[in-house]
């Protein structure tokens, strides 16, 4: 079988974007793949952060994505720093990662300015390599996520095959070794829509969970009044009808693809039913279609959210299987960079 693996960053509160750009394409992947999915705890401290917030945030990443149809009869669900062989993996990767690799990434670039000099920790410019640790030790075939993370899979691929090269496969059959590639070079699965959700108060920049203002995304938690508040108060623009794809509109564009993914209409479908609407009838009819899509999400969360026993279980199970596969590549990435067995 081939295997799929993704997760998300415990800090804030999961919003629209992550679960339309990711979480929700992986439910349907878990019947085909081999799924594992982390809650990345370890990134969640590249930037500064509430400790006593930590763990509280990564139960609730694993319940949401329990809530959200992830199936441990099929799926794996773990947390990143139970698993030590990320964070060692990272450590081996990063003497074959070149820094001008890390410096050319966008969200590098992107966080260290919004971040301030005295706030940009080492860890933040390293943080791909931790991300390329996670889905490397998995020898992962297919990775999705949102359009935001495709340069660090990029960057993913291009270190597979540099660590490939340098301590498998060819390089090694020349002085005589067995070859074979030490990872599997993974793709990206980035989906047709959804992969970049915008914020609401602004189409022009993507929905995220360090914006300051809440009014700027649906969070999968948000309660029935706050999601038709944040609707009725979103940005939008003063033109008749409603139109995908017109520049000039970017707010329109990412509503009607909202709405187009949570109904789960087609696109020609949307496009047809909503050309001749205004947007005080759209706002109404979104803003039902999302309370609609998220309630049995939420009540799912809140029945898994009070069993604590049952969610420590599974995350026990899942690290524990994620660790003997894990454990296995990390054991022969020591051995092909010559350390001594223990
Ligand atoms: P994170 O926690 O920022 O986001 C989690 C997932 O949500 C997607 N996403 C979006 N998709 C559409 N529209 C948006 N506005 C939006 N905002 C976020 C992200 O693309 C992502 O898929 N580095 C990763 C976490 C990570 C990871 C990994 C992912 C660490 N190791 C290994 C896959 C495999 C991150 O910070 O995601």
């Amino acid at each position: 079988k081939k295997r799929v693996v993704s997760g998300v960053q415990p800090t804030g509160s999961i919003h629209l974007g992550n679960y339309l750009g990711a979480i929700k394409n992986w439910i349907p992947l878990q019947n085909t793949y081999d799924t594992l999915f982390f809650i990345v705890d370890l990134h969640a401290i590249t930037l500064p952060y509430e400790t006593q917030q930590l763990s509280r945030a990564t139960r609730d990443t694993a319940a949401i994505y329990l809530a959200c149809g992830v199936d441990t009869s099929k799926a794996s669900i773990f947390v990143q720093s139970h698993v030590r062989a990320h964070a060692e993996l990272m450590w081996l990767l990063s003497s074959a990662t070149p820094i001008g690799w890390l410096n050319k990434m966008i969200q590098f670039k992107e966080k260290s300015r919004k971040a301030g000099d005295e706030n940009v920790a080492v860890a933040l410019l390293t943080y791909p390599v931790l991300m390329a640790s996670d889905i490397l030790l998995y020898q992962s075939d297919f990775v999705p996520v949102g359009e935001d993370q495709k340069q660090h899979l990029e960057l993913t691929r291009e270190l597979a095959e540099r660590v490939n090269y340098l301590y498998g496969g060819r390089k090694l059959k020349k002085l005589g070794g067995r070859g074979g590639a030490i990872f599997k070079v993974p793709e990206p699965l980035i989906p047709p829509a959804g992969a970049r959700v915008m914020s609401l108060t602004d189409g022009l920049s993507k929905m995220s969970k360090s914006a300051p203002s809440d009014l700027s995304r649906i969070n999968l938690l948000d309660s029935k009044d706050v999601i038709a508040n944040k609707i009725k108060r979103c940005k939008t623009d003063s033109l008749s009808g409603l139109e995908f794809d017109n520049p000039e509109r970017p707010e329109c564009n990412n509503l009607l693809s909202v709405y187009q993914l949570i109904s789960g209409k087609t696109k020609e479908e949307v496009a047809q039913e909503c050309q001749n609407m205004n947007w005080g009838t759209f706002k109404v009819l979104l803003a039902d279609s999302l309370i609609d899509h998220l309630h049995p999400i939420q009540i799912r969360y809140e029945e898994i959210i009070s069993d604590s026993a049952y969610l420590d279980r599974v995350l026990a199970e899942g690290s524990k299987r994620a660790a003997d596969i894990a454990d296995a590549t990390l054991n022969n990435v020591y051995q092909a960079m010559g350390f001594l067995r223990r």
